[in-house]
């Protein structure tokens, strides 16, 4: 049986040196070793988009990675995007335009919708949300709500923010 080796990685601007055993995912490491439990299980292989996560600053499901490939990444999670400026016009709208029900997807989407900020030139509209959360997948909401609240943050957050351009 393999032992438990400690990983290096940076998460949420943190040094962390968890114990990863054989198999285990980045998703398990996140949860039960670092306490970040935002990032959600939904479905465990890939399909869902609940566990994402940012890393290297790539939105990416943290339950398809081993945590042992994750050394010397840096991995944000939802909690790590507290200050971010992007992910506070999601929250905002989501919530005003009644976007979080069971709220389980919610994490995810802004993870993912944050990557597609920080990489437009230019507002995403609706297809581009559309597309760009074609992996994320809520049971409650029916998206109309998510998307309309997406593209309404893209668009703040562009007014507000010029040099969002290329970030
Ligand atoms: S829990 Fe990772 S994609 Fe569903
Ligand atoms: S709000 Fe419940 S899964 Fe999306």
């Amino acid at each position: 049986m393999t032992a438990a080796v400690a990983i290096a990685l940076a998460v949420n601007g943190e040094a962390l040196s968890p114990l990863a055993g054989p198999g285990e995912t980045l998703l398990d490491i996140l949860r039960s070793r670092a306490e970040l439990t935002g990032s959600k299980r939904g479905c465990n292989t890939g399909v869902c988009g609940a566990c994402t996560v940012l890393v290297d600053g790539k939105a990416a499901r943290s339950c398809l990675m081993l945590a042992a490939d994750c050394a010397g990444r840096e991995i944000v999670t939802i909690e790590g995007l507290d200050g971010d400026p992007h992910a506070a016009l999601l929250r905002e709208e989501m919530a005003g335009a009644g976007a979080v029900q069971c709220g389980y997807c919610t994490p995810g989407m802004i993870v993912a919708l944050t990557d597609l900020f920080r990489g437009s030139a230019e507002p995403p509209d609706a297809g581009a949300v559309r597309h760009w959360l074609g992996g994320n997948i809520c049971r409650c909401t029916g998206y109309v709500s998510i998307v309309e609240a997406a593209v309404k943050a893209g668009r703040r957050a562009v007014g507000s923010e010029p040099g969002m351009a290329g970030r």
